[in-house]
């Protein structure tokens, strides 16, 4: 199999990355690159199958190389999203532009994505109309200096304990959290999450309320 290298933060890439953030874009020539899909992120992948059961209905958004849907347990269907569209069936949305997969899901998967999205909270919030059940990663920022994460390409720099308010505070439960790997400049952990206050439900409860 082919072996493809994870990426080494650059100075050229974190202003590549400045620019983005000023511009709240996706560097899609990035993603268009196959190569740029390390194969490394594969093991992730098979973390966050094993927290879905057989006969799940999964999307994935931000899918790369699609190791997930290999991965997925008995007769799972896998529906992937992604800025380029990696096959046929891929639905090509841009989160930076608040373009979001259509239909409805058991589950959705963020893995290794969200830390390109300029406002995460957005998408968060919208995968709660698309599934009740959610694995998602973050490269957690642990006080290391930006200029990594940006050589990176990463633009945006929540602390574990933000991100999980920030989950919390959208509308999802954590059911589990487990390291996926710990570098010098951030952890990353893996979380499953329960949807405990969908939209349609609070607009529900505020309906009843004025009636
Ligand atoms: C680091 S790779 C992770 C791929 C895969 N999830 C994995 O774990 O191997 C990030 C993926 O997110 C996609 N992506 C990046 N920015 C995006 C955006 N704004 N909207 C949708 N997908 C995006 C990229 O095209 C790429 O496939």
């Amino acid at each position: 199999m082919q072996n493809r290298l994870p990426p080494l933060p650059t100075s050229e890439r974190a202003k590549q990355t400045e620019e983005l953030m000023r511009n709240r874009e996706t560097d899609v020539d990035r993603w268009r690159e196959f190569d740029n899909l390390a194969t490394q992120w594969d093991e992730r992948a098979a973390m966050a199958a094993k927290l879905i059961g057989e006969n799940q209905r999964v999307l994935d958004i931000g899918a790369g190389a699609m190791a997930l849907g290999t991965l997925l347990p008995n007769n799972c269907t896998y529906t992937p999203a992604d800025v380029v569209e990696r096959c046929p069936s891929c639905q090509v949305v841009d989160l930076n532009k608040q373009q979001f997969p259509t239909g409805y899901y058991d589950w959705v998967t963020f893995l290794g994505v969200l830390e390109y999205v300029h406002d995460i909270t957005w998408p968060l919030r919208k995968a709660l109309n698309a599934a009740s059940r959610l694995v998602v990663t973050y490269c957690a920022n642990i006080g290391a200096a930006t200029a990594g994460r940006r050589g990176l390409g990463w633009v945006n720099d929540y602390s574990k304990r933000d991100f999980e308010e920030l989950l919390t505070s959208v509308g999802w439960k954590i059911e589990s959290c487990s390291e996926v790997k710990r570098g010098p400049t951030n952890i990353q952990y893996m979380y499953s999450c329960i949807a405990h206050q969908r939209d349609d439900c609070i607009r529900q409860v505020s309906m009843k309320k004025v009636f």
